[in-house]
């Protein structure tokens, strides 16, 4: 499974980078506000340096809602460099545009996915990935591990190549569910990531290993 960072913050994107275990990284329009970047230079410019960053996939997202507004869009977002992928939503033009980025060998990552149903068209479309929000799905007492683990089914059963990005995830305990799921991909900040080291009885065992190697050692 790769392990995506959700973030557009380069000091995350960087700490992540040096554990040795990220394969890419993906951004929304909110992300991007969070940091202060606007105006379509700097966001542009934004997205280039977290690529040069990262040698992994790298999600950015289209603000059109139209298909000729998204075209004119994806067009410019692939020129920032090879490893660029088109966020492209999960509307009717979004999926024109999958199928645009199919017929043209662009990669995309289909968002704010939120049923099977959803994931099925997308799939169709081309897409290289889809992103069903498993914190907001969990948000309104539905199931968004459940969600993954019935996409994961549907795409083996259809034989679909389209990975599935994990997204929306809150917490460790997502990353190790998505995971069993069937996930091929999750995306979330740093924080879960590192969530994932933590056992209290492992701090308890070094410390017991540290401090019997230095009672030997004295
Ligand atoms: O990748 C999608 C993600 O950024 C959404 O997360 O926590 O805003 O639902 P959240």
């Amino acid at each position: 499974m790769k392990f995506f960072i959700d973030t557009a913050n380069l000091d995350q994107i960087a700490e992540g980078k040096e554990l040795g275990i990220l394969d890419g990284v993906t951004t929304n329009p909110s992300l991007m506000a969070k940091e202060g970047i606007s105006g379509r230079d700097n966001i542009l410019a934004h997205y280039k340096k977290i690529c040069d960053l990262v040698d992994g996939d790298v999600s950015a997202e289209v603000i059109s809602t139209d298909f000729q507004g998204m075209k004119d869009e994806l067009l410019e977002l692939k020129e920032i460099a090879p490893n660029i992928v088109i966020k492209i939503p999960m509307i009717k033009d979004g999926i024109k545009a999958l199928s645009f980025c199919r017929d043209n060998g662009i990669p995309t990552n289909c968002t704010l996915i939120f049923s099977a149903g959803q994931a099925l068209i997308a799939a169709k479309a081309g897409a290289t990935y889809i992103s069903p929000f498993i914190g907001r799905i969990d948000d309104i007492t539905w199931d968004g591990v459940e969600l993954v683990r019935q996409i994961a089914e549907m795409y083996a059963i259809q034989m679909f190549d389209t990975e599935i990005l994990a997204a929306s995830i809150r917490n460790s305990n997502h990353i190790v569910q998505a995971a069993t799921a069937g996930a091929d991909v999750v995306t979330c900040p740093l924080a879960p990531i590192l969530g994932l080291l933590k056992h209290p009885l492992t701090d308890i065992g070094l410390e017991k290993f540290l401090a019997d190697h230095h009672k030997a050692n004295a």
